[in-house]
Order: structure tokens, then sequence, then C-alpha cells
């Protein structure tokens, strides 16, 4: 099968990592996909948020849990997350975002590492401290909505792929 079909189905959402750091040469090539993602009116309109050290991380896992319903650490244990924002004058943020996103998540497959889309990046990102955070980065805070958190580590355990659920394909 041709490398990239390959990658797509190979893709899982991992919720079990290795205790062992993604190494930056493979960062640089992860966000360098998401860089190349298509985007409304070619406006390039998403940034990037590499977490590595886990202070950090710890910090944006508590703030991710505190919106979410589900208990426990929502992400996983992951060595790192690229937090994914998107300008909200872009023509539609969340598309442009979830194309980064889906670029990053096929780029970090294809090395050899696991990843899961996180939600509650747009939540995290309304919060005074997180605002803050984009504010020291040189970006307007006030300008940027959260779209994803992609974590991704080496996996511990990959799960078997859902069954597609058949009948949605149309040709007319
Ligand atoms: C928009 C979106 C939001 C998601 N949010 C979460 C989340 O908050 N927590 C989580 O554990 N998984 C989340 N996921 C992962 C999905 O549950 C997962 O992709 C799905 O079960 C299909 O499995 P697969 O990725 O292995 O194909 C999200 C995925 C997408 C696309």
């Amino acid at each position: 099968m041709n490398e990239v079909l390959k990658t797509i189905k190979e893709r899982r959402g991992v919720k079990e990592y290795l205790d062992k750091p993604v190494p930056k040469e493979l960062l640089d090539q992860i966000v360098e996909a998401g860089l190349w993602a298509p985007s409304g009116r070619n406006k390039q309109p998403v940034v990037f948020l590499v977490f590595t050290k886990k202070e950090d991380i710890d910090k944006l896992r508590e703030a991710n849990a505190a919106f979410s319903r589900n208990g426990g650490d929502p992400f996983y244990g992951a060595p790192a997350v690229i937090v994914v924002l998107a300008k909200k004058e872009s023509v539609d943020p969340a598309c442009d975002g979830s194309l980064a996103m889906e670029n990053m998540m096929l780029a970090a497959t294809s090395l050899g590492l696991g990843t899961r889309w996180i939600n509650r990046a747009k939540e995290v990102f309304t919060l005074a401290s997180w605002k803050d955070c984009l504010e020291k980065l040189g970006l307007d805070p006030e300008g940027y909505v959260g779209v994803g958190n992609m974590i991704l580590g080496y996996p511990a355990a990959v799960p078997e792929a859902p069954e597609r659920i058949e009948g949605r394909v149309f040709y007319i």
C-alpha cells in the first residue's frame, strides 16, 4: 500500500505512553508538517505551542482537567503536548487548526510516535493565566482561539482500529 495511505490507516488515538522524551528533531518535523497544512485564503493563521517540560504540561493538564467531566489525566501521561490555536479573524479557525492537527498526527505516526487529539484547548485559552502565556509569547491573547491539544510520545500500547461505520459514501 502507498505509504501515505498506510500511515492514515495506522494512526490511532494512543492512551498509553512510555516515559521517554520525544527528541527535538522529531518535534521539529512534526510541527513542520503542521505548518504545511492548507488554510482558508492561505492566511496561515495557526500557531503551535510545544510543551515538553513536565511542570508546564502539569499546569496545562490541570487547566484541561478542570473543564473535563471524565476525571483522570486528560493527557494520559504523554511526555509532550502541542497546542494548536488559530487567529479568530481567519476564514475558519477550527478548520484551519484541524488540518494542522491531522497533518501532525500523521507525521508523528510516520515517525513511530503515538498521538491523540485532546479537546478543551478552546476553554483553557479563555483563562486569564493562559491568555498571559499567549501575551508573553507576543501573541494577541484576544486574537486566538484554541483548536486542539495533540498529545504525543512513544506508545506503550496502540489500540485496535475501530471499525468504519458503513453506508457513508455516496457517489453522485
Ligand atoms: C475533535 C476531537 C476531539 C477529541 N477529544 C478527545 C478528548 O478530549 N479526549 C480523548 O481521550 N480523546 C479525544 N479524541 C480522540 C477520539 O476519541 C479518537 O480519535 C476516536 O476514539 C477514534 O480513535 P482513533 O483516533 O484511534 O481512530 C478526540 C478526537 C477528535 C477528532
